[in-house]
């Protein structure tokens, strides 16, 4: 999932240790512990498989447009979607379209890492919005909600700016990893423990442009 630098695309092995480091956890007996024997470099497209189709993915996502269009008709707060960037990117600019009411848009991103190498457990901003949300209704709009360690940490951030709402999208979710316990108020899909990249998550950098959301297969880490 989401994460590394694509500017300095570090070898894979780095970027699973520090995720391991950050989510406190083992990745168990998943094949991102067998990945970490190989460089991103080396994998190519053959070593993953569609999990969600361009198809699946579109169609979902015309869905949560409709019901957030519905939820917050009528509503007189002005709209705020915040995108967590980077891993928001595809889905915001998809979803916002399938929203048929006046919002405006809104970026952060935070970090989990210090100095790149260990968690310190605390989440922090690497950069924040650019305007107030007082008063303001705000959809916090993730591509994966993992561990729930940012999006626990952006909940409470924001919530003590006094937004009139958070509400949170997130395209997907994984409940088998889930430490710090995060209410998805629209969710595209619930997926099971499987690393997955593409429509915005990267592989050390990479594939956040593919189209579709594809997993690691087993038998290729
Ligand atoms: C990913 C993803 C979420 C977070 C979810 O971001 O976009 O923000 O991890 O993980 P969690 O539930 O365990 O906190 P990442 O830090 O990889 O950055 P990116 O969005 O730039 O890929």
């Amino acid at each position: 999932m989401g994460g590394g630098d694509p500017c300095g695309s570090p070898p894979l092995f780095f970027f699973l240790i520090v995720r391991s480091i950050v989510t406190d956890v083992g990745e168990g007996p998943t094949t991102s512990e067998n990945a970490e024997k190989k460089p991103a470099s080396r994998y190519t497209e053959d070593d993953f498989e569609t999990l969600i189709s361009d198809e699946q993915i579109r169609s979902r996502v015309v869905e949560l447009g409709a019901e957030i269009t519905k939820d917050y008709a009528g509503r007189q707060n002005e709209l705020v979607v915040v995108g967590v960037l980077k891993g928001c990117m595809l889905f915001m600019a998809d979803l916002i379209r399938h929203i048929d009411l006046p919002l405006a848009c809104d970026f952060l991103r935070v970090s989990s890492y210090e100095g790149g190498m260990r968690s310190t457990g605390v989440v922090r901003f690497e950069f924040d919005l650019t305007q107030t949300i007082k008063n303001k209704d705000v959809l916090l709009v993730e591509d994966i909600i993992d561990t729930g360690l940012t999006a626990g940490f952006l909940i409470k951030n924001l919530g003590i700016r006094e937004p009139a709402s958070l509400k949170i999208a997130s395209l997907l979710h994984k409940p088998a990893r889930t430490r710090t316990p995060v209410e998805i108020d629209y969710l595209g899909f619930t997926i099971e423990d499987k690393f997955v990249i593409g429509y915005g998550l990267d592989l050390a950098g990479l594939y956040r442009n593919k189209r579709e959301i594809l997993a690691l297969r087993p038998d290729r880490a």
